[in-house]
């Protein structure tokens, strides 16, 4: 029988585990985590990103502000909301939904958050240190740290001696992936869309990780008997099934197909996509105890 890993609870058990640090920072130090959630234009999609972080932190018992800033906000007027930020106390986490207005350097402004204040874990320090192997004092991306999480639920903390492959080369999910998995022992092989026979590869997973964006691209028999699949993706698709106009969320991976071979599998919606916002939360109470001098919680 396929372990089909639940992102729900899992995401549950670390918003909990937020909840009560947060409530013993604040009540013992006086330090109330600060997340700022900047958002430029009108996206829509963006715009319930946005909300939904917001309204997770200020479950968490977070200090949660968000900057909405019209679309025709200079690059020079963001970078001074950020510097502000980076120098106010209360402010202990800082994230800018992307992707942001053609005229503005996202890179720029990526690099402009202080790296201690670096929730999403994208500027070039935290990103050198995952890379150098000092995870525990870097802020990993929330994607590939809440997805390690799920590897761990299944697996253990050490990995050593399994073959990991990561279908996906960005910097926001595919390479700090590979990182973490390097980190805990695995040996490591990153796909992308230069990679021959990939079906091949995939099957000499024991941790298959897609993070693609390509509906079930990941086919049932590329699936080593009982491996580990984390899908990250989240494609959306015409379900005419469901009526006219309907479309319906899938995955990277054939669940279907996948499962009957998998050990463990993400499912999608409501495997990795949970983790993202549980992370951020994670990532910001880390960053609040650091400020405050408390060892922070293990997640
Ligand atoms: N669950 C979440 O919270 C969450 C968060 C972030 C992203 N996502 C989802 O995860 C997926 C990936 O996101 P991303 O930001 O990493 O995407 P991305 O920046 O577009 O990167 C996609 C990667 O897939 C590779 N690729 C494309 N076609 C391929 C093929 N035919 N065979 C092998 N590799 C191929 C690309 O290779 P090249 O580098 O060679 O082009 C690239 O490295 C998307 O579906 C996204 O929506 C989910």
């Amino acid at each position: 029988m396929t372990n089909i890993i639940d992102g729900k609870i899992v995401a549950e058990n670390v918003v909990e585990t937020v909840k009560r640090f947060t409530a013993e920072l604040t009540g013992n130090h006086g330090v109330q985590p600060g997340l700022a959630v900047v958002i430029v234009g009108e996206d829509p999609a963006s715009q319930v990103y946005v909300s939904s972080k917001s309204k997770k932190a200020k479950e968490c018992g977070f200090l949660s502000v968000q900057h909405t800033l019209p679309a025709d906000t200079s690059e020079a007027d963001l970078l001074k909301l950020i510097g502000e930020l980076n120098a106010d106390k209360t402010i202990h986490g800082i994230l800018v939904q992307l992707p942001l207005p053609g005229h503005i350097d996202s890179g720029k402004i990526i690099q402009a958050i202080a790296p201690e204040k670096d929730v999403d874990g994208f500027s070039f320090i935290n990103v050198g240190k995952l890379g150098t192997g000092e995870v525990d004092s870097a802020f990993v991306p929330c994607t590939p740290a809440g997805s390690m999480l799920l590897i761990e639920r299944v697996r253990g903390k050490d990995l050593s001696g399994l073959n990991a492959v990561v279908v996906g080369r960005s910097n926001i999910v595919g390479k700090p992936m590979a990182n973490l998995l390097l980190a805990a022992n695995c040996t490591v092989t990153i796909a992308h869309s230069r990679t021959k026979d990939l079906p091949a590869l995939a099957r000499t997973a024991d941790i298959l990780v897609a993070a693609v964006g390509r509906p079930e691209m990941i086919k049932g028999d590329w699936v080593k008997p009982g491996a580990t699949v984390i899908d990250v993706g989240i494609n959306r698709i015409p379900a005419p099934e469901k009526g006219e106009g309907k479309s319906r969320l899938v995955g990277d991976v054939d669940f279907a197909g996948a499962s009957q071979a998998a050990g463990a599998i993400t499912p999608v919606p409501g495997g990795v996509g949970p983790m993202t916002i549980a992370m951020l939360m994670a990532n910001t109470l880390v960053s609040a105890s650091r400020s405050a001098g408390v060892e922070p919680p293990a997640f």
